[in-house]
């Protein structure tokens, strides 16, 4: 049985002293035997935060992996440096990164590549815009995506790996997706690898994205295809963050 799992996304938020009081005050939240908790965080703080967490149930996540393993590539951090400050979790392919980075579906199998290679576990995000979602492209958007990082990594690769559906319409902006909108999309999602791998699609952790909160995860999180939340906003206040883990 797939075990739900609660990340926090810290997107460029913060200071170096918010950043420590803020994981601080989530692991106060939690006990020894909570898991399947983490926040991404922004890289430059995660030297300070694996010294915080390093005997606590909250798990450490990047934002992003580099392409490539090493070398010269300015600006890029590495999955074997992400793994340095124990981070078991990186985000590729965040609709962010898609759209004001250039990050391309083929950029983003190889950042889900190089993560898996030093044993950090990929959170492949996918989604549709609003222009997608009203011209009826979503499934279409969403297996394009899947299909890149398919295609190169290949399904076996699924095994230890996250998805995150997060519809672009719904970041950062209030507007959640129904219970259903979301349920239904992560219903094709699974689907479509049940297609290639029943065992992977039934243990694939899927989890939503977009405005959730406190006040609506609970409904989110009783879909039967939906396994947690990938949570930006509400992750940035300890009490909105563990109410929605403790929602599960
Ligand atoms: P919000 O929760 O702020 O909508 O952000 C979602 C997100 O992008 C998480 O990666």
């Amino acid at each position: 049985m797939r075990q739900s799992l609660i990340m926090g996304n810290w997107k460029m938020n913060g200071t170096r002293e918010s950043a420590k009081s803020l994981c601080t005050a989530i692991m106060a939240g939690l006990n020894a035997d909570d898991k399947n908790i983490v926040i991404c965080v922004p890289a430059v703080y995660l030297a300070d935060l694996q010294t915080l967490t390093s005997n606590s149930p909250l798990a450490l996540g990047a934002q992003n992996v580099a392409n490539q393993a090493s070398g010269a590539y300015t600006g890029e951090i590495s999955a074997s440096m992400l793994k340095e400050f124990d981070c078991k979790y990186a985000l590729v392919g965040h609709s962010e990164r898609r759209t004001y980075y250039g990050d391309t579906d083929a950029s983003i199998a190889e950042r889900f590549c190089q993560a898996q290679a030093q044993g950090v576990i990929p959170v492949l995000c996918i989604g549709e815009t609003l222009a997608e979602r009203e011209a009826g492209e979503t499934f279409n958007v969403v297996n394009t995506q899947l299909d890149a990082v398919i295609a190169k990594a290949g399904i076996a690769a699924f095994a230890n790996a996250v998805i995150a559906y997060e519809p672009v319409w719904a970041i950062g902006t209030g507007k959640v997706a129904t219970d259903e909108q979301a349920q239904e999309v992560h219903k094709a999602i699974r689907e479509k690898l049940a297609g290639l791998d029943a065992t992977i699609a039934e243990n694939m952790q899927i989890l939503y994205g977009g405005s959730m909160k406190a006040d609506n995860a609970k409904g989110l999180l009783a879909m039967p295809d939906i396994d947690g939340g990938l949570i930006g906003g509400a992750s940035l206040d300890a009490q909105s963050f563990l109410a929605i883990y403790r929602s599960i």
